[in-house]
């Protein structure tokens, strides 16, 4: 039998998900921006056309700028961000900062000079967050962050004007770590006691990189196991660069390698591949996860051929949002922070997100 849709699913439950991440935030305000989040969130997986029909009064025009259109998740992310504004009748440019933080500030600026009413903005250089709020806030244009969290200083700096949404890292590390340890070896293939394993790495400046990187292995110490990295590989969210260093190391590590940990899913696929040219057998004799619950890992976890990944919700993301970019063009609070959480996929709940 058919189950929903990943992304119906999704849908289904993001009204809730953003409901409590803007309730758990406010204050005074949290019941009315909560009854709105549920009022406006595109619910159902009712064609475009009929939210259209629904759409705010009034318009507005919308400026996104993605790090980079060639990254699977946020691909995702983008096609749901189109969607939903369109929904409230917003007119909406994407622009492609092709991972060039010089070209993505051009697009802004020319956002500036068009005067749009709301920037949502995924920056290419988390460092840069700072910069661009300076270039921005002369002209008053809210901004709404997303997928690569800047400082809370670069928020506090353009106050009541500038939010963040995204998921905790740290969560999404913490859960690869349990899907291991949730194996019949807990790990330890091998059982010499230790869980030995190689690392491919997102893009270094990144928190999601940093924090899946140390909270994966700290979820591991903190039910008292011994690690041993063999090496942690940069591979920039790359499926083709991970792909390359995995059978590297399977050839240079051979059986020493017990467990395979990538920061995202892109990564676990390119990994996957070499795992299988190898002659290695995931369940069996290594161990894969990612994150992110891109379409083929859901089904390389249902086929038996990754251990798990985690659910990176890009639907409760855009969600949240375009709530939050509803509430800068209606003039009504905006919270700073917007949290959706991470789920854990496994063999068992994966028919879910596919
Ligand atoms: C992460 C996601 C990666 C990549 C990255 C870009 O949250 O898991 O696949 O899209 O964002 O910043």
């Amino acid at each position: 039998m058919k189950m929903i849709s990943r992304r119906d699913f999704l849908k289904a439950s993001a009204v809730v998900g953003a409901t409590a991440a803007l309730t758990a935030c406010g204050g005074g305000d949290s019941s009315s921006t909560a009854s709105s989040a549920s009022s406006t969130a595109p619910a159902s997986s009712a064609p475009a056309e009929s939210g259209a029909e629904n759409a705010a009064s009034g318009s507005a025009t919308i400026g996104i700028c993605i790090y980079q259109f060639a990254d699977n998740f946020m691909t995702l992310y983008r096609a749901d961000l189109e969607e939903y504004l369109g929904e409230l009748g917003y007119s909406v440019t994407i622009m492609d900062g092709k991972n060039d933080q010089s070209t993505q500030t051009e697009q802004i600026n020319t956002f500036l000079q068009q005067g749009v009413d709301v920037l949502i903005i995924n920056p290419v250089q988390t460092t840069s967050a700072q910069t661009i709020v300076d270039t921005v806030s002369p002209s008053n244009i809210p901004i709404v962050f997303i997928n690569r969290e800047p400082d809370k200083s670069v928020l506090d700096s353009y106050p009541d004007k500038c939010c963040y949404v995204g998921a905790d890292a740290r969560q999404s590390g913490t859960y690869q770590g349990e899907l291991i340890l949730e194996t019949d070896t807990q790990g330890d293939i091998n059982g010499d006691g230790t869980i030995t394993y190689i690392m491919c790495k997102g893009d270094p400046e990144n928190i999601d990189a940093q924090y899946r990187t140390e909270y994966s292995i700290k979820a591991l110490e903190d039910a008292g196991k011994t690690v041993n990295c063999l090496y942690e590989y940069l591979d920039n969210w790359d499926q083709t660069l991970a792909q390359q260093d995995v059978a590297n190391a399977l050839a240079q590590y051979g059986d020493q390698i017990e467990v395979v940990f990538c920061n995202n899913d892109a990564m676990a696929l390119g990994a996957l591949q070499s795992i299988q040219q190898a002659g290695r057998t995931v369940g069996t004799d290594i161990y894969l996860v990612g994150v992110d619950a891109l379409a083929d890992a859901v089904q390389a976890v249902l086929d038996g051929n990754m251990t798990g990944t985690v659910l990176n919700d890009d639907v409760g993301q855009a969600t949240a949002a375009t709530e939050a970019t509803r509430l800068y063009v209606e003039g009504e609070p905006v919270e700073q922070y917007y949290w959706v959480d991470y789920v854990k996929v496994t063999p068992e709940n994966a028919a879910d997100y596919l």
